[in-house]
Order: C-alpha cells, then sequence, then structure tokens
C-alpha cells in the first residue's frame, strides 16, 4: 500500500512537472492524438511520420511556412491538424518529430 501511494504521488508530480513542458514524450502524445490519423498511412498525400524522403521537400520551404501550413490547413489538412490546443512550439516540435527518421 506505502508503495502503490509513492507511485501515485510520483506519477502525479510527474505529470505536473511534464505538463507545458515540451518534452520528447509530451510531443509524441500529441502526435499520437492528432497527427497520426493522416500522418501515419499518408491519407491524402499527407507527408508519413518519419518517412525523411517524403518530408524533404516541405522541409525545403522553412519551419514558418510549415507552421503557416499547419495552422491555415492545407488541402486535406484541416486548420490546426485537429490539434485544438496545440501552441507554435507544439506545431513544430511536431513537424520536427515527423520529419525525423524513426528513433
Ligand atoms: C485530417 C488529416 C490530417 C491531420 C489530422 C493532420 N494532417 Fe498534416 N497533412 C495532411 C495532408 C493531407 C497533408 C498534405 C497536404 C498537401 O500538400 O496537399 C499534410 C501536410 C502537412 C504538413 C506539410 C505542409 C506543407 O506546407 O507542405 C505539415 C507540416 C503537417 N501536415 C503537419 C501536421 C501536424 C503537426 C499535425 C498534427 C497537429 C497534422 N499535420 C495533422 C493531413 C493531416
Amino acid at each position: 500500500m506505502k508503495t502503490l501511494m509513492r507511485s501515485a504521488a510520483i506519477f502525479l508530480f510527474g505529470s505536473l512537472v511534464g505538463s507545458g513542458l515540451a518534452t520528447a514524450d509530451a510531443v509524441e502524445d500529441k502526435y499520437n492524438q492528432y497527427c497520426h490519423i493522416c500522418h501515419a498511412t499518408g491519407v491524402a498525400n499527407a507527408p508519413k511520420v518519419h518517412d525523411v524522403e517524403a518530408w524533404k521537400p516541405r522541409m525545403d520551404k522553412g519551419m514558418d511556412a510549415l507552421l503557416n501550413s499547419v495552422k491555415n490547413g492545407l488541402n486535406a489538412m484541416p486548420p490546426g491538424g485537429m490539434c485544438p490546443d496545440c501552441s507554435d512550439d507544439e506545431y513544430k516540435a511536431l513537424i520536427k518529430f515527423m520529419s525525423s527518421p524513426k528513433p
């Protein structure tokens, strides 16, 4: 019981500390929650996650242009990429996550 309480406390502390910070895990969580639906399989020509070749021509546009695409939407991608609470920094982290090779 004591151990259980302690792990609960650690868990709670961990999630408090983790919230708001763009940790690698938080980025992956957001990816799974919002971007994954389309970017896992490449729905409607979406560049696939960790497919560096597919992302290369996109990345060449520059991070600001990509950030604008997500925020305003692009063809089949809805504005915001279906993430209602992503900040600019989170979008940038998500774009980096998706355009990098599988870790
Ligand atoms: C409903 C499906 C869908 C979701 C959800 C979605 N995307 Fe996309 N995304 C697309 C499609 C389709 C394209 C390709 C658009 C095109 O070039 O025609 C795309 C392209 C992009 C691009 C490249 C834009 C460019 O200018 O070339 C970025 C960056 C991107 N998505 C980021 C994200 C992020 C970050 C998320 C999650 C917050 C997300 N997307 C969620 C469908 C989606």
